[in-house]
């Protein structure tokens, strides 16, 4: 059964050994790089507790779901499956995927503290400095931003960095070609503010579909449910009526006035390139009033340098999208897709049928709209495993003859967020960048001639595995 809020999880992530209790860390100076720190080192979720200046009990998580393990305990699958074997489970469960719309309930959790007027103060709950350059404290970062389309009446939700500009008052950086933009647009539109919830806290699994973005038109809520397999239970707020997880940790309720009328300085933050980048004059939530529960845990997801995978999500969140779109494209015998550095390093693992094969499923994967800031996209065959960058590097190494395999894309777009996108091509409005086809694969024309690899065969590996697990188990995390 899918969890219903962020402490159940957190209760069955403890259960196996994937949740670490920290007391009395300073929210500069500790919060921050402790989740950076395990992030790093592929370590248990983090639930800071006792700050100084704060209520006890008013805790912040991070890192909830950065490993393989954890995003398969929010999914519900095998805990121990090889992450290639999970994405292919996402995927396929994205195949079987029906809308579960949300189901209304009166009451929840969200509900057991209301605070408005004088008393509301966002600066009550912990907010750490999660990066030592931030330019102040990002509470937001594994929100939900939840808004009702004012024309067809569906609710949008969104993940969008949020930075603290007082007791009353949140600013927001959302891009302009994002869903939550453009429904807010079509309120200023009319000369109205944009009545906005934001949720800080809630189950994992609910907040990942956030970050996604669904067509136009459908709810990630709906999607949500699907993931969960049953429906997201909702309380709808009292003065916007717009629905809210009933067992959120932290609910704003607010409006967000056109951005002519009010705007707050927002950024740098740490972002998940690694880098600072974007900052400026952003949108902000006037905040009518504060949901919580009596003892909420903020929801933390703040970016770090994505080493290993890198991103908030254990199974990179484009890898089942990715595969899907291989496959409708016509690429077959794929064998598994991974991404690094948080997606900028795509990995496609396939058994080659003809001459080229590799290249079109790089080409293929090169086109795919979710690309937007992507560096390298590289085919190995199906003996190396995607997941894993050691056998990745080595295929490079030793497949790929840089003369031939390579291909170079040039100006295709990319992001904001790019650390490659020159002052002067920013300044002309020239947001693209280069993107590197590397084939790994044994060249398909004498692949039969290729050297044998001195690599035990998979079945006696698995012989020996299963005959020497005690010795085994002895290397966990050595790598
Ligand atoms: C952890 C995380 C942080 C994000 N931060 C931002 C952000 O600050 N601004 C933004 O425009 N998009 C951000 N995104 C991306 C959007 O949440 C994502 O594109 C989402 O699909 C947008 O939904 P929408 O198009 O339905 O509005 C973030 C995503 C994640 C997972």
């Amino acid at each position: 059964m899918a969890h219903a809020s962020l402490g159940d999880f957190i209760k069955d992530a403890a259960g196996v050994g994937e949740a670490e209790f920290v007391e009395g860390a300073d929210l500069v100076s500790d919060v921050g790089c402790l989740t950076e720190l395990f992030a790093e080192r592929s370590g248990p979720m983090l639930v800071f507790d006792g700050f100084a200046g704060h209520d006890r009990g008013f805790r912040v998580s991070a890192n909830a779901l950065k490993t393989p393990r954890r995003f398969a305990l929010a999914m519900g699958f095998p805990v121990d499956s090889h992450p290639v074997d999970l994405c292919r489970m996402w995927k396929d469960r994205r195949k079987k995927l029906g809308a579960v719309p949300p189901r209304v309930v009166t009451d929840g959790p969200v509900f057991e503290r209301l605070r408005r007027g004088d008393d509301v103060d966002l600066t009550r709950f912990p907010a750490p400095l999660w990066h030592s350059g931030d330019g102040g404290r990002y509470i937001g970062t594994g929100d939900m931003v939840i808004v009702r389309d004012p024309d067809e009446g569906w609710v949008n939700i969104g993940v969008y960095r949020g930075m603290l500009q007082g007791p009353k008052r949140l600013s927001l950086w959302i891009n302009p070609m994002k869903h939550g933009r453009i429904v807010i647009e079509k309120y200023w539109a009319r000369g109205r503010n944009a009545p906005v919830a934001v949720v800080l806290g809630c189950d994992p699994l609910t907040w990942m579909t956030a970050g996604m973005s669904p067509p136009w038109g459908t709810s990630e809520y709906e999607v949500a449910g699907a993931y969960r397999g049953e429906p997201v239970e909702v309380v709808n707020l009292p003065e916007s009526g717009l629905p809210v997880p009933a067992h959120a940790e932290i609910v704003v309720e607010g409006d967000i006035p056109p951005l002519s009328v009010e705007s707050a300085f927002e950024g740098p933050f740490g972002e998940w390139p690694g880098y600072y980048t974007h900052q400026g004059q952003e949108t902000v939530v006037r905040i009518n009033a504060i949901h919580h529960r009596a003892s909420p845990i903020l929801l933390g997801m703040p970016p770090v340098r994505p080493l290993g995978s890198g991103g908030p999500v254990g199974v990179p969140t484009i890898t089942p999208q990715l595969w899907e779109h291989l496959e409708r494209g016509g690429i077959t015998d794929i064998a598994g897709v991974w991404s690094f550095c948080s997606q900028l390093l795509i990995v496609i693992s396939l058994k080659q049928r003809y001459a080229g094969h590799a290249n079109q499923a790089l080409l293929t994967a090169a086109g795919f709209r979710h690309g937007d800031m992507k560096a390298l996209y590289v085919a190995v065959d199906d003996d190396i495993d995607p997941s894993n960058l050691q056998e990745v590097v080595w295929a490079i190494t030793t497949r790929a003859n840089p003369a031939t395999s390579v291909e170079i894309i040039r100006h295709a777009w990319t992001a904001g967020l790019d650390p490659r996108v020159s002052p002067a091509q920013r300044a002309a409005g020239d947001m693209t960048a280069g993107r590197m086809l590397i084939d790994a694969c044994r060249p398909f024309a004498w692949r039969d001639q290729f050297p044998a690899s001195n690599v035990f065969p998979p079945e006696a590996r698995r012989a020996v595995e299963a005959k020497w697990e005690g010795l085994l188990a002895r290397l966990k995390g050595r790598g």
